[in-house]
């Protein structure tokens, strides 16, 4: 195996969940959002803080940002609760931690990290996530907390124009990826999941290998989509399959994302970082509100041709 490298430039992506439109003036408030998070994560490899910590820190502003479909801003379920799942990983070693379904707690991403650092699991669910919550000390908050006028206008709109699967339009979900000064790869992927879903429905994103994945030998993914299409085809992992294969990390997103597509008429995106530092930001959905610092620099998007680059404060 090639060793990593001794002092990578560190590297923070992140995105804040694939949807079919987003309006101007909301476009602008989610691309504040990723810049904020992306930054912030940026900031934590800077001061030498693990690949880990950073996506971690990173997923935790965006479940803290409204705007967002993870944390404060999640869908509401048919019954018009939250329930929110997350996943993160170490590509040191391949620790993994994961929760589904928890509900009442401000950052599952959190719950899901010491699941990793203090439990002999990778994953834990519902009622058996909300006892390790509680038993570990990790604040219990009021369920309403956690829902905004906005999801619940959705959820109202949702059941009045559909019944059966749920609408691409409503899609979202945040994640982050980074490389640390130490050559190290990890990711972060939170949400609540689809507007509507059913109670006890679970995603994509809390699922190693689908809502993202990360290992020192190849790279680190997150993802976004409809959860039912991103699970069948393993996305994240296919992603790095690609990479594994010699291809780039703009190739790789995009056969992944095309498989998808083309096998399961499924659309949604994905933020990539390979070990030597590359990284890409792909989707097929209409948008996806992304960011990804390097170097001094910050670039960031919402949809196609529009990314601007500028310096980092
Ligand atoms: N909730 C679907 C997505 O990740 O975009
Ligand atoms: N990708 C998030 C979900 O479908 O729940």
């Amino acid at each position: 195996m090639a060793s990593q490298p001794a002092h990578a430039e560190p590297v923070l992506v992140v995105h804040g969940g694939g949807v079919e439109a987003v309006s101007p003036a909301r476009r602008q408030r989610v691309r504040q959002g990723v810049i904020r998070a992306a930054s912030l994560g940026h900031g934590v490899l800077l001061a030498g803080g693990s690949a880990v910590d950073a996506v971690e820190a990173a997923v935790a502003a965006l479940e803290d940002d409204p705007e967002f479909n993870a944390g404060c801003g999640s869908v509401l379920t048919a019954d018009g609760d939250v329930e929110m799942d997350a996943s993160i990983m170490d590509g040191r070693d391949l620790g993994a931690g994961a929760v589904s379904a928890v509900r009442c707690i401000a950052n599952p991403i959190k719950l899901a990290r010491l699941v990793m650092d203090k439990t002999p699991h990778c994953f834990l669910t519902d009622r058996g996530a909300a006892k390790f919550a509680a038993d570990i000390g990790v604040r219990k908050i009021p369920a309403g907390q956690l829902v905004t006028e906005r999801n619940k206008e959705l959820l109202l709109k949702e059941k009045q124009q559909q019944q059966g699967a749920a609408s691409p339009g409503n899609l979202g979900t945040v994640g982050a990826v980074a490389l640390d000064l130490k050559g190290n790869v990890a990711y972060a992927t939170s949400t609540g999941g689809l507007v509507n879903k059913m109670t006890g429905r679970v995603g994509d994103s809390p699922c190693v290998g689908s809502g993202g994945y990360a290992d020192n030998r190849i790279g680190a993914v997150s993802t976004t989509g409809p959860g039912e299409k991103i699970l069948k085809v393993n996305l994240a992992r296919l992603a790095l399959f690609h990479v594994e294969q010699g291809k780039t990390v703009e190739e790789a997103a995009e056969l992944a994302l095309g498989y998808m597509n083309s096998r399961l008429k499924g659309l949604g995106g994905l933020i990539m970082v390979n070990r030597a530092g590359d990284w890409a930001a792909k989707w097929t959905s209409t948008s996806m509100p992304w960011a990804a610092v390097k170097g001094g620099k910050v670039h960031s998007g919402t949809e196609m041709g529009d990314t601007t680059v500028t310096d980092l404060c």
